[in-house]
Order: structure tokens, then sequence, then C-alpha cells
């Protein structure tokens, strides 16, 4: 019988496995997806896991099979995904060990396939990149494990590999932002484009440049400042899947209604 299921969690730095569970290998048009999948049950809720860079990390931000994972996903019967991930501060009230659960993001990516559309003419809205269902359900659950976790902020995606120079981090601050990162986009727009709900909690690792006296950011200060929060995020995380209401009513499932599609969804 093919694999199935209703919700899932893309995993981020650090975040390498989160269900004991059956692992399936999936292939999608636009390849294999950056792992295995692990589908769990949770609370009555079949649960899909993948980590986003691969379990082994071997998929850096900006060559991450975006278009492939959420195909993946949805072709599982999945439609409400959350998605964990590491970023900089850019606000220094806002210090290391922090959660956002962003409500909007800036996109400083460049030459990321960020598409399924390249034939026809669908234009998803994206106004509001992330679910309010899913944002919620976030929130709720870090209340309740008593977890301080920032409702709202802007996150801006940069491409990457690199850190941002203290003049971009800067300008980052200066134009609105909360936080960076380097794998919210174009994973948020190819949700969208598949009509599945998706919402993000991020754990801010760092202070960036622009608002840090001294060193540069380094790989090493982010993945210690995840390790060490890794089950705090596991707990909300579980907690939210748990609370995550059945039904998908919120405008994310909407988005293509009315949209003649150039090939059918999976
Ligand atoms: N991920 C974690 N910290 C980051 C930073 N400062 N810039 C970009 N991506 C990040």
């Amino acid at each position: 019988m093919a694999p199935t299921a209703d919700l899932a969690v893309i995993g981020g730095s650090g975040l390498y496995a989160l269900l004991d569970g059956t692992t399936h290998e999936l292939d999608t048009p636009y390849g294999p997806p950056s792992d295995a999948v692990t589908i769990a049950e949770i609370a009555g809720r079949r649960v899909a896991f993948l980590p986003r860079h691969g379990r082994d990390h071997r998929h850096p931000s900006h060559r991450i099979p975006y278009r492939a994972n959420l195909w993946a996903l949805r072709s599982l019967g999945v439609r409400q995904v959350l998605a964990p991930c590491a970023v900089g501060g850019l606000r220094p009230e806002l210090g290391p060990g922090t959660f956002v659960v962003p409500d909007q993001l800036i996109d400083r990516t460049s030459g990321r396939a960020q598409t399924y559309y390249d034939r026809g003419a669908v234009h998803v809205p994206f106004a509001d990149p992330y679910c309010p269902r899913g944002r919620r359900a976030l929130l709720t659950a870090a209340a309740g494990r008593d977890v301080t976790a920032v409702d709202g902020g802007t996150v801006v995606v940069v491409e990457g590999p690199r850190f941002s120079t203290r003049a971009e981090s800067h300008w980052f601050a200066s134009i609105g932002g909360t936080v960076v990162n380097m794998t919210g986009h174009p994973e948020a727009v190819l949700a969208r484009e598949l009509a599945l709900c998706y919402s993000s909690i991020a754990l801010i690792t760092d202070l960036d440049a622009g608002v840090r006296a001294g060193e540069s950011v380094t790989q090493d200060e982010v993945f210690r400042v995840f390790a060490a929060n890794t089950d705090r995020l596991r707990d909300v995380l579980l907690d939210a899947l748990a609370g995550l209401p059945g039904t998908q009513d919120c405008a994310c499932g909407r988005a293509l209604d009315g949209i003649s599609l150039p090939f059918p969804l999976p």
C-alpha cells in the first residue's frame, strides 16, 4: 500500500529526526527529496518527517531540492507543513535561544528554482506567506511548554551559504527584518503553489553581524545553540502537531482555486 500522511515537519539544521516510524524513499518529477521520509502516528494523525538538509546535512541551503521536498509531501496526502529552522537575530532584544513564529518574509535569494509553474498563468496569492492555523498551533504549543515564542516577525531569506556582512545585516534590520536565514524561501512559496498550509518556528541561534560587536557569526555557534534547544523545539512541535485542527479551512488550501493548472497535482 502507498504510504500516506496528513501533516509534515521539515526539520532544519540540527533536527534530523523527530519520530520513530516507517521510512520511505520517494521520488518526484523534480528528483528525490532531501532524504527518506519517516511516517509515524501522533495523536491519531499520520505525520511525515523530512530532514531538509538530509540526515547527514549533505544539502547546503542553496542546493536543497525544495521542489522535490514539497511535491513528495503533497504526494503522501500532506496538507499542513510545520517548518522549524535556525535563524540569526536582527534585533538586539531578541537573543539566542528565543523562538519566533514569523508572519512575513523578504526574499533575498537568487538563482533558486522557486516555482512549479514554468508554463501557463499561475500566480498564487502570497501576501501572508504563513498559515494562520499552523502559526496558532505553534504559539499555543510553545505557551503550553513555557517556551517564549514571539508572535510575528519578518524572516529575511538570504542566498548564502556565507553569512551576511555588517552592512547587509544593518540594511535587513532597517527594511523591517526581525531574523535572517537561508532556507525560508522558496520553501514557503512552493508550499503555497501546492495549496499546502505552511508555518515556521524559527530558533534564534546567533545575533547577526549588524547587531553584534566583534566577530562574525560562525557555523559552529549556529549548530551549538540549535543543539542546546532541540529538546524544547521537539516538545513544541509534537504538541503543535497534536493541536492542529483536522480540516483545512484557511486561504492556503484555496490558493489555486479558479486557476487552470498546466498539470495535475499529486
Ligand atoms: N541561520 C542561523 N543564523 C543565521 C544567520 N546569522 N544568517 C543566515 N542564516 C542563519
